[in-house]
């Protein structure tokens, strides 16, 4: 190998930037030329290829987004699009292609690679929900902007006696709202994974108020059928329910934005010149992440379409610790 390109695809996560530059430098080290593409799969298509330098990466770790800049591409999705993206590499002269994004993303990666062309993706989505990693890389950040917001909402809730329904991202993966919820200290968290009614929920907030609580937190996941918007309708139609006075705070992307932790700038720089090593040891198909602590490549084909399930031990100590 000796010419490789790097994007980003999908949803932006905190820490793609650094992902960019381990990629690029560690290609670099290796005295291969490293293309950055622009805007995706989009990119690709259209040929937004330009050579990158280790200047080209410089000042970027804090910086959350991804200055590659990233799309959602439908035409990809086509054989036809993925053809045009295979000749665009081809002028380039470009002989692998390092993927940084979630589980679109990574679909588009096994297509291209199933077409022979070798492809790895790097694991990135706030969402938590790709196989082949136990963490991805954003998710940290994006956990600690949510927290941030439970707690400042926390203070308001008490001054005025108040339940709060906070909405978080996450796809339909509750991982996020789980976390948060936890180390948020909420009163109850509604995920995908694991369904709860609004009746249940109001059930259980005016339990909560008559043992005295002085506000409640209720960690929301975008993806569950009780979202935010079904239960303010609910309480809107069922106000004296709940014992407390309720409002309704979705973060949405709010969560994308923002520097990197340093979990997160770590955890990409591991991942991206992983990316680079599978590679230059002649192995592709297949996505770097993180299990039980330790590097790993896992095969796109046992990650495309599946979701990471949440940990049923986790929910568990969300629900003893709410009382
Ligand atoms: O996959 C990341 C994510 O932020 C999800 O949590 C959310 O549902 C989705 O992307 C939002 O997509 P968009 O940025 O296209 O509105």
């Amino acid at each position: 190998m000796k010419t490789i390109a790097v994007l980003t695809s999908g949803g932006d996560a905190p820490g793609m930037n650094a992902a960019i530059r381990a990629v690029t430098r560690s290609a670099l080290a290796l005295g291969w030329q490293v293309y950055r593409i622009r805007h995706g799969y989009a990119g690709l298509i259209e040929g937004a290829l330009e050579a990158f330098t280790a200047r080209s990466v410089g000042g970027i770790i804090q910086q959350g987004g991804t200055v590659l800049g990233s799309a959602r591409c439908p035409a990809f999705m086509t054989e036809a699009g993925r053809r045009q993206a295979l000749r665009q590499l081809a002028q380039h002269g470009v002989d692998g292609l390092v993927v940084i994004g979630g589980n679109g993303s990574q679909a588009g990666a096994q297509a291209l690679d199933a077409m022979g062309f070798p492809v790895v993706g790097v694991a990135s989505t706030i969402d938590n929900d790709l196989v082949g990693s136990d963490v991805t890389i954003g998710v940290d950040t994006a956990l600690n902007i949510a927290l941030e917001a439970i707690d400042r909402l926390k203070i308001t809730a008490s001054s005025h006696n108040r339940a709060f329904l906070v909405e978080v991202m996450g796809r339909k993966c509750g991982y996020l709202a789980l976390m948060a919820g936890v180390a948020g200290g909420a009163e109850f968290v509604v995920i995908p994974e694991i369904e709860i009614t609004p009746e249940q929920i109001a059930r259980e907030l005016s339990e909560a108020y008559r043992r005295g609580k002085k506000h409640a937190i209720g960690v929301v996941a975008e993806g569950a059928r009780s979202n935010a918007a079904v239960l303010a309708a609910y309480f809107h139609e069922h106000k004296d329910e709940a014992g407390f006075d309720l409002r309704v705070t979705t973060l949405g992307h709010v969560q994308r934005g923002g520097a990197p932790t340093a979990y997160d700038r770590i955890l990409a720089s591991r991942l991206g010149a992983a990316a680079v090593a599978t590679l230059a040891r002649g192995e592709h198909g297949v996505v770097c992440g993180i299990i039980a602590s330790r590097l790993a490549t896992t095969p796109l084909t046992e990650v495309v379409d599946k979701q990471k399930p949440i940990s049923p031990e986790l929910f568990e100590l969300a629900r003893v610790l709410e009382q």
